[in-house]
């Protein structure tokens, strides 16, 4: 079996209400998925639940056949799947250098070492703000080092929680390159995101959320031949697609 991250049938309540309702997706390793919705949708929900911070009340995800479901972030992160979380948090009160090394703690000191030095090859526009405390930085910045964060967990698969949200059209351009160069690298990436042309542009294949359930799944270019089909899921929730 080709490795795959699977999520089957999964049902997850948040507020006494049924929030996911048996969502099913495959993540395949080496390429860009995109998953788009409306506000509210359940897509921070779903990534939230296959990074381990949110329970399922049935269903599962799986990581190449094992069980993920049940497991700490933590654990989840070691296992291999790591998140980038919505509006790009970072430890504000200490500096870019410290942010990376607190997400090297998995590893040994060689090997975080190691994975913080080839991060911050991926974002050269950190090397002069290392020392600076991670406050002080622009949003875009901010984000590099959330996604440098995630890439030290040396994951198989990356779920992005927005990753453009706030940011400016150059950083948007800049991270979206960055994104595809890592799954060319054989990462599995999750991608959500607002601009929905952006994700198309990007992604292989699109899933598309409307309250809790899936209502399309199919290639990137078909959505693109027929925007009709992602019109249609925004405007049933009451909004209409940005980008
Ligand atoms: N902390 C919470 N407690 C209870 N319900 C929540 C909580 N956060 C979100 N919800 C509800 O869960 C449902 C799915 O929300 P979720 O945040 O997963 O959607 P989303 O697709 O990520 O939306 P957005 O595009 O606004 O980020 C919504 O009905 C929302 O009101
Ligand atoms: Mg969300």
């Amino acid at each position: 079996m080709a490795d795959m991250l699977r999520v089957k049938d999964l049902v997850v309540q948040r507020g006494g209400r049924e929030v996911l309702h048996n969502i099913s997706l495959d993540l395949p390793t080496g390429e860009i998925t995109a998953l788009l919705g409306a506000n509210g949708a359940g897509k921070s929900s779903l990534v939230m639940t296959m990074s381990g911070a949110l329970p399922a009340a049935s269903g599962s995800v799986s990581l190449n056949g094992v069980e993920v479901l049940g497991n700490t972030p933590d654990t989840v992160r070691r296992l291999g799947i790591a998140i980038v979380l919505e509006g790009h948090p970072v430890l504000n009160n200490i500096s870019v250098i410290d942010n990376l090394r607190a997400a090297g703690l998995m590893h040994s000191r060689r090997e975080a070492d190691r994975e913080v030095e080839a991060a911050i090859e991926v974002f050269p526009e950190l090397k002069p703000r290392l020392q600076t405390a991670a406050q002080n930085l622009s949003g875009g910045q901010k984000q590099m080092v959330v996604v440098a964060q995630a890439l030290i967990c040396r994951p198989k698969y990356l779920l992005i929680d927005e990753l453009s949200f706030g940011l400016a059209p150059a950083i948007v351009q800049r991270l979206g390159e960055t994104i595809a160069a890592i799954a060319k690298h054989g990462v599995g990436i999750l991608l959500i995101e607002q601009f929905t042309t952006l994700a198309l542009n990007l992604a292989n294949r699109v899933y598309v959320m409307e309250r809790g359930d899936m209502a399309f799944s199919g290639d990137a270019e078909e959505l693109r031949q027929h925007p009709e089909i992602l019109h249609g899921a925004y405007l049933a929730s009451g909004k209409a697609a940005a980008g």
